[in-house]
């Protein structure tokens, strides 16, 4: 039985490369014979598992997909039905919410290891710009989703967010007019979001991860030493004298990489079992009450992945001022790989401004999510807030000076295991 089944297989393979005899090269190119550094450590489980969570947004949108309806009348009370009625609708509908929040964790992560090791350098510019572009379509992407329930926060949020391109000077009503199809947000918003949300987007992100990797495979990952790894033409047998410095990345890191999924499989399950809306964090509790024009919330907030920017449009006194400060410390991110004149990849070899400034940036961010999750009404947070805000831009703006100033340690030929 075995036999026959393997020479089934076998037929099956040698039919397709004899039609198509690109697919096997590419694939080894792309697993087998991609030679990733032997040095990685849990930092980079977060890039496989942004594809596993990728993957569940997908599938489990697809389903809720099913039972939704796209219309102001109907939007809220599909999602109930969804969460009620529909056979394990409810696993559904919070895999794919918790699903959200599990993302934006898992790319906060995976970019904070980029700033760590330095992975944004010369020869890898543009695997980071492709992922801030991931970013930022992720950004959108999640935001349509979020008005998609029509919820008290879906309507109000929505309002307040696409009413700051009213700060725009001379065209801001009008393109804020053009982008609601309305004076607020109602039916002909939810319809296009839903299209944005369903297709546009997913397919905008799908092919930048895929150019993403493609970009990653053309001059190799980086590693935790930042070193170049040394390797001849079969990757990792450089010199039969030395150890190797690479290994294929299948199936030896597609083997580690399922740990890490072990672990965030978990973790996620026990999340979304236990603490789907995580305490108003992950799915504020105003949108369990369905849009109502006439009833403003009494804190109107994004959630907690914007908040960290929310702050900084909040602190700035004027509203376009705020605005702008907003997209600056977006955009401001895709400099980094210029803005880093460090001939030092990884922070292990960097000095101690390098490993202050790194923390300072963390906890500028951390600090300002926090703020702007909150009410926005006491004085001295938003003086704090201010304070942050400044910091935050601090980090970039001197960037090229104190990678310069930094002391660097000797970064070794090779790259180096911690046992
Ligand atoms: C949907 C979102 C994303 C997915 C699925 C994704 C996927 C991946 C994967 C699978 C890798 C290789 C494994 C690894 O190094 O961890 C990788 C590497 C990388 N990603 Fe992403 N990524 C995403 C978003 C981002 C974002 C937002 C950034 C930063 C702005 C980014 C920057 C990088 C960099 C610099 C590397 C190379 C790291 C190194 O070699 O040290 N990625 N990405």
């Amino acid at each position: 039985m075995a036999n026959i089944l393997t020479r089934t297989a076998n037929n099956v393979f040698d039919w397709v490369t004899a039609r198509a005899p690109g697919m096997m090269p590419a694939y080894r190119k792309h697993m087998t014979e991609y030679y990733a550094p032997k040095n990685f450590n849990i930092w980079y489980y977060f890039g496989s598992l942004a594809l596993l969570v990728l993957v569940n947004q997908i599938v489990t949108g697809i389903f809720l997909t099913m039972h939704f309806k796209p219309s102001a009348a109907e939007a809220f009370s599909s999602v109930e039905y969804i969460m009620r009625d529909v056979e394990w609708g409810w696993l559904i509908r919070y895999m794919h919410s918790t699903g959200a929040s599990l993302f934006f964790i898992v790319v906060y992560l995976h970019m904070f290891r980029g700033l760590l090791y330095g992975s944004y350098q010369k020869p890898r510019e543009l695997v980071w710009i492709l992922g801030m572009l991931i970013y930022l379509v992720l950004m959108a992407e999640a935001f349509m989703g979020y008005v998609l329930p029509w919820g008290q926060m879906s309507f109000w949020g929505a309002k307040v967010i696409i009413s700051l391109f009213g700060a725009i000077p001379v065209i801001g009503n009008g393109l804020t007019e053009w982008i609601m199809g309305d004076y607020l947000p109602g039916d002909a918003t939810l319809n296009r979001f839903f299209a944005l949300h369903v297709i546009a987007l997913p397919l905008v992100l799908l092919l930048l991860v895929v150019l993403h990797l493609g970009a990653l495979h053309e001059v190799g990952s980086n590693n935790p030493d930042g070193v170049d790894t040394k390797h001849g033409p079969k990757g990792n047998r450089w010199d039969a004298n030395k150890p190797v410095d690479t290994i294929p990345f299948h199936p030896y890191y597609t083997v580690k990489d399922l740990v890490g999924v072990g672990f965030f499989l978990i973790l996620a399950a026990f999340i979304i079992f236990f603490a789907p809306a995580m305490g108003g964090w992950f799915l504020e509790h105003d949108n369990f009450t369905e849009a109502n024009r006439l009833v403003t919330p009494e804190h109107i907030k994004p959630v907690w992945y914007y908040t960290p920017y929310y702050a900084m449009l909040r602190v700035i006194p004027d509203k376009l001022g705020g605005v702008i400060v907003m997209f600056a410390a977006i955009a401001i991110l895709f400099l980094v790989p210029w803005l880093d004149r460090c001939k030092v990849k990884s922070v292990r070899y960097r000095g101690w401004i390098s490993k202050l400034m790194l923390a300072v940036l963390a906890v500028c961010f951390v600090w300002l999510g926090k703020i702007g999750a909150g009410p926005g009404t006491d004085p001295v947070e938003t003086i704090i807030g201010r304070v942050l805000t400044f910091l935050y831009f601090v980090f970039f703006i001197t960037m090229p000076l104190w990678t310069k100033l930094d002391k660097t340690k000797p970064v070794p030929d090779r790259v180096t295991m911690h046992d």
